[in-house]
C-alpha cells in the first residue's frame, strides 16, 4: 500500500539524535533552546516556545491569553478535534463557522455575524497547508478588539502576501510523525508578545523560572532536546521538502485536469505547503476511496466526521448549521502526499485516481453542483 504520508528520517536525525543521548543530557537543554531561535527567524516572529505537541500548543495560548469559562472563540468544524478540544480545555467555548468551498478554510466573510460580547478570539485553522484570508481576518478582529491565533499545525513555511503562518497573531504548529517538519511528537508556538512568551516559558515548566522557585501553576509541557535535535535537522530541510510537495501536487493537477473533480486551489498572494492534497470527487466518494484501497492507494478523508457532529461536542450543546462543511466531509478524499513519494508510486496514484474516478463518474460530476 502506498501510505498517504511517510516521515522523511534520514541518517542526519538518527545521527543529531545519537550525539544527544550519548551527551548525557537528553531533556530540555540546548537544542530546544536554539530551535526555538531558528523557529523564530524562519517565521519572523520575536518568539518560538517549544512544547509537547501542537493541542498543548494551542491551549498553552489560550491559558496565557486568560480564556475561560464564559468566553467564546471562533473557529471552523472542518478541522482536526484538537483546534476545538484546546480552546475547551480552558472552559471557553468554541463557536464555529462555515469554511470556503474552494479553499476549506474560515470563511472570514461569516465571521462578523457570530461576534457576541463575549467573543474572545478568533482562531484560523492554516488547513492543508494553505493560510486562510488573515487579511480580512486580522481587520475584523482589530474591529472588535479579539486576539488572532492562528492554528498553524499543518501550514509550515506556507506565506500569505510574503508573511509566514504564525506570524500574524499567536500561532500554534505540531510537529507530529507525519506533519511537514517533525519532532516526533512535539510543538511550538510563536508570538511577537514578549510577556506572553514569558508566561508561556513558566507555564510549560512548572512555572519555574529558576530551579524550585515555582512563580505561577504551571504544568510539564517540555520539549525534549532528543526531539528538538530531530527539529533542527527537519527545519534544515524543511524547504526543499516544500518545493518537492508542490511539484507532487503540480503533477496531480495536471493529471486530474481533464477528471470531473475539483483539485486544491491557491488563491493570489498565497503559498500552499500541500500538508494534503485534497480531492473533491463529488458523491461517489465512498466508492471512489474503496477503489483507491483496492488498488493499494492509501487515501484518507481529512475529515470524515466534522468536529461539530462529534457526540461530545453535541452533548455540550454546540449546535451549528455548517453545510459547506458537510459537503467537504462527504466529498473529499486526500491523496498520498510526502516529499519521498517516487514518481512511479505517483502514477500508480494517478492511475487508480483516474480508473476509481471513471468508473464512478456518472455520480461524481462536481460542475453540476
Ligand atoms: C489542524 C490541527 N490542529 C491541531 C493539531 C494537534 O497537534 P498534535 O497532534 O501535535 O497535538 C493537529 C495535528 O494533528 C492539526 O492537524
Amino acid at each position: 500500500m502506498i501510505p498517504i504520508a511517510r516521515p522523511d528520517i534520514g541518517p542526519e536525525e538518527v545521527a543529531a539524535v545519537t550525539d544527544v543521548l550519548t551527551s548525557g543530557m537528553i531533556a530540555q537543554g540546548k537544542r530546544v533552546a536554539e530551535f526555538e531561535v531558528r523557529w523564530a527567524e524562519a517565521c519572523g516572529v520575536r518568539h518560538a516556545i517549544a512544547v509537547s505537541n501542537g493541542t498543548v500548543a494551542l491551549m498553552s495560548v489560550f491559558a496565557g491569553l486568560g480564556l475561560g469559562p464564559g468566553d467564546e472563540v471562533i473557529t471552523v468544524s472542518h478541522t482536526f478535534a484538537a483546534t476545538a478540544n484546546a480552546i475547551l480545555y480552558t472552559g471557553a467555548t468554541p463557536v464555529f463557522v462555515d469554511i470556503e468551498r474552494d479553499t476549506y478554510l474560515i470563511d472570514a466573510a461569516r465571521i462578523e455575524a457570530v461576534i457576541t460580547p463575549r467573543t474572545r478570539a478568533v482562531v484560523p485553522v492554516h488547513l492543508f497547508g494553505l493560510v486562510a484570508d488573515m487579511d480580512m481576518i486580522s481587520a475584523i478582529a482589530g474591529r472588535h478588539g479579539l486576539a488572532v491565533v492562528e492554528d498553524a499545525c499543518q501550514a509550515h513555511g506556507a506565506t500569505y502576501r510574503g508573511r509566514r503562518a504564525g506570524s500574524f497573531g499567536h500561532g500554534a504548529f505540531s510537529l507530529y510523525a507525519t506533519k511537514n517538519m517533525t519532532t516526533a511528537e512535539g510543538g511550538l508556538v510563536t508570538t511577537d508578545d514578549d510577556r506572553l512568551a514569558d508566561w508561556l516559558r513558566l507555564y510549560r515548566n512548572q512555572g519555574m523560572r529558576t530551579r524550585y522557585a515555582f512563580e505561577m501553576l504551571g504544568y510539564n509541557f517540555r520539549m525534549t532536546d532528543l526531539n528538538a535535535a530531530i527539529g533542527l535537522v527537519q527545519l534544515e530541510k524543511l524547504e526543499r521538502n516544500t518545493v518537492r510537495r508542490q511539484a507532487i501536487a503540480a503533477a496531480y493537477d495536471v493529471a486530474f485536469a481533464d477528471l470531473p473533480v475539483r483539485v486544491p486551489v491557491t488563491p493570489d498572494g498565497r503559498t500552499h505547503v500541500y500538508h494534503q492534497y485534497t480531492v473533491d470527487v463529488g458523491p461517489a466518494r465512498d466508492a471512489i476511496l474503496a477503489d483507491l484501497r483496492e488498488a493499494g492507494v492509501g487515501a484518507d478523508v481529512y475529515y470524515p466526521l466534522p468536529v461539530h457532529r462529534q457526540a461530545y461536542i453535541m452533548e455540550r450543546g454546540l449546535h451549528a448549521d455548517l453545510p459547506v462543511t458537510d459537503a467537504a466531509a462527504s466529498r473529499t478524499i486526500a491523496l498520498p502526499m510526502f516529499p519521498g513519494l517516487s514518481d512511479g508510486e505517483q502514477a500508480q496514484v494517478i492511475d487508480a485516481v483516474r480508473a476509481a474516478v471513471s468508473r464512478h463518474a456518472g455520480a461524481t460530476s462536481v460542475a453540476s453542483r
